[in-house]
């Protein structure tokens, strides 16, 4: 699995009893590759965990290509990819099998939940035995330890609910998205990520890049914005790798990952968020822009008052 992602993905790992490996991402696309994958495959691996980042999709096919060759399964984190599309088709039917969450910071959002959606029967059953009590018909428990993992009518219910709105949704983000397009264009030292629109896209998350010629740190960054009741975050910082876990894991050294865990953020997104705010939003980040030496000097002078 890449180390620059979501910041418990390693736990899933230890959980049904495998050891985490992390791999390096691509510095261009900010998603793990065939490549990177590659460079980590022995003996011992037992599966691909294909996570697609935040903004954009991996490079599907290769990965299954390589997935193939080396006869290994390669399953897909879509959780911020849903409603997209890659060369070959649509996110949803990749691979051996796709994970999904409706958590409410989601494009579908459930409140809580999730799915997963498999081309494979045999383990579209056995997941759905998993899901019931381990049950196959009434009171035959076929799998030891399977859990009650159905999801509740109202959190059904708000996903179909969301699920009639999400050509909307997707319309409103790239709203959004636009209303950032154009802001952050002024602003010298911070670059948004582009959505490839080519395929379908959910226009849902916003990232820059905090680039050399900015005057302040990412994380000074983003403390300023959250000092201003702006939530905005670091993106997947620290990485994976380089946190504390109760488990085992194998350490890596990924110099890439390391570099590219400074750089970016994520600025406030989804339905809740106005062109009003993204327009205060980017007003601040100019102003941090414009003011940036004499913040550091402020600082500074705090800091030392304080010593
Ligand atoms: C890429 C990715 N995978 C998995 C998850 C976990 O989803 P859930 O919160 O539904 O457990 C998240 C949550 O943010 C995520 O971003």
């Amino acid at each position: 699995m890449p180390s620059l992602t979501y910041r418990r993905m390693a736990d899933i790992a230890a959980w049904v009893g495998l050891t985490p490996r992390f791999c390096e991402v691509d510095e261009d696309t900010l998603s793990l590759s065939a490549e990177t994958v590659n460079a980590c495959i022995n003996e011992n691996t037992a599966i691909i965990l294909a996570v697609h980042p935040i903004v954009n999709c991996c490079d599907v096919q290769q990965l299954i290509e390589l997935g193939r060759a080396k006869n290994i399964p390669v399953l897909f984190d879509s959780v911020e990819s849903v409603y997209e599309a890659v060369p070959t088709g649509k996110v949803g039917g990749i691979g051996e099998a796709e994970v999904f969450s409706m958590h409410a910071s989601k494009l579908l959002n459930g409140f809580e939940g999730g799915y997963v959606t498999t081309n494979n029967a045999e383990l579209a059953e056995k997941l759905s035995i998993l899901r019931t009590f381990g049950f196959k018909g009434q009171d035959n428990c076929v799998i030891d330890g399977a859990l009650n993992a159905k999801l509740n009518e109202i959190h059904a219910a708000m996903a179909l609910a969301n699920l009639d709105d999400i050509e909307r949704l997707v319309q409103d983000n790239k709203k959004r998205y636009q209303v950032y397009e154009k802001g952050l264009a002024e602003l010298k030292g911070l670059r948004l990520l582009d959505f490839n629109q080519a395929y379908p896209t959910s226009y849902k998350n916003i990232v820059a890049e905090v680039l050399g010629d900015w005057s302040l740190s990412r994380d000074l960054t983003v403390s300023i914005l959250n000092t201003e009741n702006i939530l905005a975050r670091a993106y997947y910082s620290p990485p994976l790798h380089k946190k504390k876990m109760a488990y085992s894991y194998i350490p890596a050294e990924l110099p890439v990952t390391e570099e590219l865990s400074e750089k970016f953020l994520l600025l406030p997104c989804g339905d809740l968020v106005t062109t009003e705010d993204i327009e205060e939003v980017i007003g601040l980040l100019r102003f941090i822009g414009q003011h940036g030496t004499e913040i550091l000097m402020h600082l500074d002078i705090l800091q030392k008052n304080n010593e």
